[in-house]
Formats: structure tokens, sequence, C-alpha cells
């Protein structure tokens, strides 16, 4: 097997979410798939040929652990197209029931030769996930080139590959202009992995309209619509058809506010609870179109959607297929060339050419940890206000020096002055004390900073708690220690005590991004790090626009506070 040369801009990358792909990279992508497509069209050989990985050694599996046609199929006939090493694990009979890891099973994959791996599962996060274990494998085998994990569909998360077609044929509708859309959201968006991959992939557009038409049980999750808002996309919310299109025609021309683009999605029942179920009917009501509508709809409108269609009940109905509103049967064919592309380009086959930024936009990484100057003076004065909050009844901790604001003054613990160690102060400030308390725990089982000493919470004057913790012995911080302490207490005042004196004072914000602790948990239960999934791996957080942590691999949202076990 030849590969391709070190440097290539996609060779052995993976799709784990759409930004995996800039939008320079999939502006490229579209552009190579509109040349296939016209090629495939002319039947023009040399062009297809051109596009052809053409190689029995390259292996490409199918792992498909939750039903597909469109996706496992596409897939499947673009690998025909490639002349290549085709396989598919068959999950239902495989290891997988022996309770069997995921590294472990596609490790061995890996060995046989394979580069490529189609991957759809219930777990979130499971491509990033598999991407980084078989880093280590290949390093540990002396295994050549990168191995591409490509998501097929991950749970509730992602389907970016459904994303790159879609964004491709909304291209193609609209003249291969990406300066606006405006798109209608319609169906299950509280399930529907394919709408959540358009709240990341729609930024491919200058200017973002989105309707999102849903009744409440089935409505957007929040959290993407906050990343929507803070993409500066202008986001509406509407419960039905009915509502969109009365709200839509209500104030002028008919049809004015109106998207000429609708994207539905199917009710994913399967993954609904009894609840929900119970109401089944009623909420599909709300998002099933009636042909008798179409003349309210904007001159040129087109419906697309990922199918599968619901035999008995499709929200897009069968007598539409006939009419101009049909772009849902060429978007599905669009998958079968938007999918040849990516596996050339990750095959390192095309895109050698390419000459925009290449892989995911950076994430910037402020500075959580700032050290304020002149630390003696500053520092002694506000320890001295915490002193006497905390003092209110507890075990005295105030400063001995005592002497006029602006003098110096020390720690004390009790009566006698802390000569070195470690104050810890602001903890919280603002929380209630249960959480607090909760943190001090957390903050002394990460840091490892059990002994002598004391930890408090306070009341200051204008009522607020928070919390303080004194190592009187503490031998000092090392810089990486005071940034891992900003992940865990952020927003409180670290002084280092020397001789007597605060020797260095640190502020620590909120940083960008927290790993690598044992303490860490993500919420969601169908996350790949999930402890009961059994990987026996870390979460990793990513802070947002509006401040809350992003699992890294299956994008749900916390709080700071929920991070940790
Ligand atoms: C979707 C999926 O599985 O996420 N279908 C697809 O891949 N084309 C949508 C669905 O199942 O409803």
């Amino acid at each position: 097997m030849s590969f391709p040369e070190a440097g290539h801009p996609f060779a052995g990358r993976s799709l784990a979410v759409i930004q995996d792909l800039n939008r320079m990279e999939r502006l490229y992508l579209y552009g190579r798939a509109r040349e296939l497509k016209d090629a495939h069209r002319r039947g023009d050989r040399t062009v297809l040929d051109s596009f052809r990985i053409d190689d029995p050694d390259f292996g490409i599996y199918e792992v498909f652990l939750e039903d597909s046609t469109r996706t496992r199929e596409s897939f499947k006939n673009a690998a025909h197209f490639h002349r290549l090493k085709f396989s598919e694990l068959n999950a239902a009979s495989s290891s997988f029931n022996k309770s069997e890891s995921y590294s472990d099973t596609f490790a061995n994959l890996v060995g046989y030769d394979n580069r490529m791996f189609v991957i759809r599962s219930r777990l979130e996060g499971v491509c990033r996930y598999l991407a980084e274990k078989t880093e280590a494998y290949r390093e540990r085998h002396g295994i050549q080139g990168g191995i591409s994990f490509i998501n097929a569909g991950d749970g509730r998360h992602e389907h970016p590959t459904q994303e790159l077609l879609d964004e491709f044929t909304f291209l193609e509708d609209l003249q291969w202009d990406s300066r606006e859309i405006h798109l209608a959201l319609v169906g299950d968006l509280y399930h529907g992995r394919t709408v959540h991959s358009k709240v990341y992939g729609l930024g491919l557009f200058d200017r973002v309209r989105v309707d999102l038409i849903a009744p409440p049980e089935l409505s957007m999750p929040l959290s993407y619509r906050e990343e929507m808002e803070a993409q500066g996309f202008d986001v509406r919310q509407f419960s039905s058809i009915r509502e969109y299109l009365e709200g839509g025609t209500a104030q002028g021309v008919p049809g004015n506010g109106l998207a000429r683009l609708w994207y539905f999605t199917r009710p994913q029942l399967e993954r609904m609870g009894e609840r929900v179920l119970r109401r089944a009917a009623e909420l599909r009501g709300a998002i099933t179109f009636q042909p008798d509508d179409a003349v309210l709809l904007p001159e040129g409108t087109t419906f697309y959607h990922p199918l599968p269609r619901h035999r008995e009940h499709p929200t897009i109905p069968v007598s539409l297929d006939h009419t101009p509103l049909n772009g849902w049967e060429r978007q599905s064919a669009n998958g079968w060339y938007v999918r040849m592309v990516l596996l050339a380009m990750l095959a390192g086959r095309i895109g050698d050419e390419y000459a925009g930024p290449v892989g995911p936009d950076a994430v910037m990484e402020d500075d959580f940890v700032q050290e304020v100057a002149g630390a003696s003076a500053v520092a002694s004065a506000s320890a001295s206000a915490s002193a006497r909050e905390a003092s209110g009844g507890r075990a005295p901790v105030g400063t001995a020096g005592g002497g006029p604001p602006g003098e110096e003054r020390r720690f004390s613990e009790g009566i006698r002055p802390i000569r070195d160690g470690l104050v810890i102060d602001h903890i919280f400030a603002g929380a209630p004390p249960e959480k607090i308390r909760g943190h001090l725990t957390t903050l002394i089982s990460v840091m490892g900073l059990h002994g002598r000493g004391g930890e408090w919470i306070s009341t200051g004057r204008d009522g607020r708690c928070k919390g303080l913790l004194f190592r009187p012995d503490h031998p000092g911080l090392e810089e990486g220690e005071v940034r891992k302490l900003a992940a865990v207490i952020p927003g409180a005042t670290v002084n280092v005590i020397r001789g007597g004196r605060v020797q260095r004072k640190f502020r620590l914000g909120h940083p960008r991004r927290i790993y690598g602790l044992p303490e860490l948990i993500c919420r969601n239960e169908a996350c790949i790090t999930f402890p009961e999934n059994g990987e026996q791996t870390l979460p990793r957080f990513t802070r947002s626009r509006n401040g809350h942590y992003i699992c890294d691999y299956c994008s749900h949202t916390h709080e700071f506070t929920e991070v940790w076990r």
C-alpha cells in the first residue's frame, strides 16, 4: 500500500464532529463533489478515475451498531467506487456481546491494516475517543500513516457526514452562494443529531437565519440554541407548522417571513420515554406538513429530509413527491458523491492542492491566572478583611499585624502568625454554603491539600458566603499547580506566604480547558467517557462563549460545578 506524502492536508484525519473540517476545507470538499457529480453525469471516466483510491490493500471498515440504510449503503457504494478493501463488522455476533471494549475491538481491526472506519453507535463521542486511542496503538506497533474515524451518527450527538451532504445540497440550491441562508428546521429537534450538527455546520454561511419548528417536547436543547445565538444566527422558535405558517404570513405579504428551505426530521420514537410516546400522534401532527398548505409557501420553496420517512405517518406526505418541493431525493443521492469525495480526501488521494487553513479552528487560550503586582500590600489588605469575616464566632484566623490600612499585615493561624504557607481566599464567593463545602472537599482531594491548617466558610458584611483554606506548612506551588487550581476554584485568590509576608498572589480566572484529572465526570450517560460505559477514560472540557463547559467527546453542556464528581 502506498502512503500519501507527509504533510497532506487531509490524509489520516478523522471526522467526529462537523467542525473537524473548517469552513474552507468544507468549501473545498463541496467544490470537488460538484466536479465529481458533473463528471459522473457526463460519464467522464478520466475525471472519475482521478478521484479513485484504487488500491485493493486500502482497508475501510463499516461498524454500525445502530440501524441505517442511506448512511451505511452510500458509504458502501462510495467504497465500491474507490475499488478498495471494504469490510463490515457484524456487530450483532461480535465480541461486543462478551463485553469487549471499543478500544480493544478497534485496535484489532487496525492491526489488520485497515485505514478508515465508519462508525454509527449509540455512544456519543466514540470517534474522537477511538482516534485518540488508536494513536497510541499505532505508535506501539510502528504503523505508518494516520487512521481515520468517521462518525456516521453517534446517539443524539452529531451526524457530520449528513451535515456535509445537507450543506452541499443547500449550496446547490443557492447557486453556490454562501453569503446567506434562511432555513426552517422542522421536527424532532431534541433527539435529531442531523439538526445538532447544523448548530455548527451552518456557520459555513455568512448570515444565518434559523426558524425552529417543534413542540416543546421535541424542541432544540437550550444549549444548542444558545450556541447558535452566540454565533450571531437569528433564531426564531415556533411550536408547530401551523403556528409558523400563521406567524410567518400574518404581518404583510403572505409567505414573507417564511424560509424557502425547510429541513424536516423524523420523530425519533425509539429514543423517547413512555410519557412522550403516549402523545406521539399529537406531536407528529405539529410537525407534519399538510399538502393544502403548499399554497402558503413562498415561490421556490424546497423541502429536505435526511430520511427515513415513516411509511404510515410521513411528516412530508408522499403526495408531495411529484412537486417541485421535493429536494430530499436529490439530497439523498448527493450523499454518495459527498462521501466518495470525503473518502478520497481522507485517503490522501485528492486534496494536495488545497491551500487554505488546515484543521479545526484553534481554540483561543486566554490567560486565566493573573499574578497581582505589588502582592504584599494588596494581598494583606484583602486577607485582613477575610480574616475579620471568617472569625465571626469561629476559630480566629485574623491578622496579627493589625496596623492602619496600607501598613503591612500578616496572616495568622489562631494566635500564631503564619510564617510560610498557603492561603486561598474567595473560594466560590457568592455560592450557597453547601456548594462551597463540596468544593472545599474537591479542592483538597484534587490538589492533595490534606494536612495541617483549616478551611472555613465565612459570611461577609454583604451576606455573601465564600470559602477560605489555610495550609501553614505548604511548601509553595509550581506554575502548573496554580493553573490546575484555576480548574478547581476559578475566581479564588491564592497567597503564597514566605517569612511572614505575602510573597506572591494570584487571581484565578476560568480556564479555557479542563482535563487530565480523575475527579472529572461528564454527566451525559451516553458519553463514551461515562464510567458505566466501561471504556475507562476521562472526559475533557472546553469553555464555551457563554461560560459553559462542553465535553470534548459528546458536546454535553455543563455548569462549571457539574464537571466534578
Ligand atoms: C438519520 C440518522 O440516523 O441520524 N438518518 C440518516 O442518517 N440519513 C435520521 C434519522 O434516523 O431519523
